[in-house]
């Protein structure tokens, strides 16, 4: 248990619908939402923009440590290009200690945080009061991408979607740092079939009884 507010982990792949959870919930309770992924996205951004590499652990490292927590535009954060970026400057070990640093901080937030992302509950805050990992099969994350970019009107090939998942989940699940896995006390919930409202219920309900618990220590 931590000795700040509620925090909630959230992890999942990409487009397992963690994100909309993760909104949803923090609406619900009035709680801090941060989606950890837009802090490697904005690293990846400010490389893109500044014309440089990638793959340059210092100067990754250095653009990490002046990112703004308060300042994540996901309007312009949330393009495919940027997320593929992203992905890349997700596996240096630096740009991750730099980031988790500035994830626990808000994890503090009272009366409470939900955090989603990858490795949240396993090495952002290993001691979250509740964890969920939000899975689906990659055929039907894969449709909800799709949707999703086809009804912001742009054209877009479903098998395209289909190899860059499975890329983009590779490259999560494998890297050596802190890999996409769920932690051993989280709870499943996989969004294949279940609806993102039933998901939600659920999720609430689990998070009522860590609030009782707390209160009642
Ligand atoms: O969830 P997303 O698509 O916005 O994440 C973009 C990339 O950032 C993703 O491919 C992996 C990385 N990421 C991470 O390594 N750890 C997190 N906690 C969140 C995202």
């Amino acid at each position: 248990m931590s000795s700040g507010g509620i925090v909630v982990a959230i992890d999942g792949p990409a487009a397992s619908g963690k994100g909309t959870l993760a909104r949803n919930l923090a609406s619900h309770f009035g709680f801090h939402h941060l989606d950890t992924g837009l802090t490697y996205r904005a690293v990846a951004k400010a490389l893109l923009d500044g014309g440089l590499p990638l793959d340059d652990e210092a100067l990754a490292e250095q653009t990490a440590c002046s990112i703004d927590l308060s300042n994540l535009d996901r309007s312009v954060l949330a393009t495919h290009h940027v997320g593929e970026a992203a992905s890349k400057v997700a596996v240096m070990p630096a740009v991750r200690r730099a980031l988790v640093e500035a994830q626990r901080n808000f994890a503090q937030r009272r009366p409470g945080a939900i955090l989603d992302g990858r490795d949240i509950g396993t090495v952002v805050c290993p001691d979250a009061d509740v964890k969920f990992f939000v899975t689906a099969n990659a055929a039907v994350r894969a449709r909800r991408r799709y949707e999703e970019i086809v009804g912001s009107g742009t054209a877009v090939d479903l098998g395209e979607i289909e190899e860059d998942l499975a890329r983009r989940d590779a490259r999560d699940s494998l890297r050596a740092d802190s890999p996409l896995i769920p932690a051993t006390d989280a709870h499943l919930l996989d969004t294949s079939e279940m609806d993102i409202e039933t998901a939600f219920l659920e999720a609430k309900r689990r998070i009522e009884t860590a609030m009782a618990e707390k209160d009642g220590n």
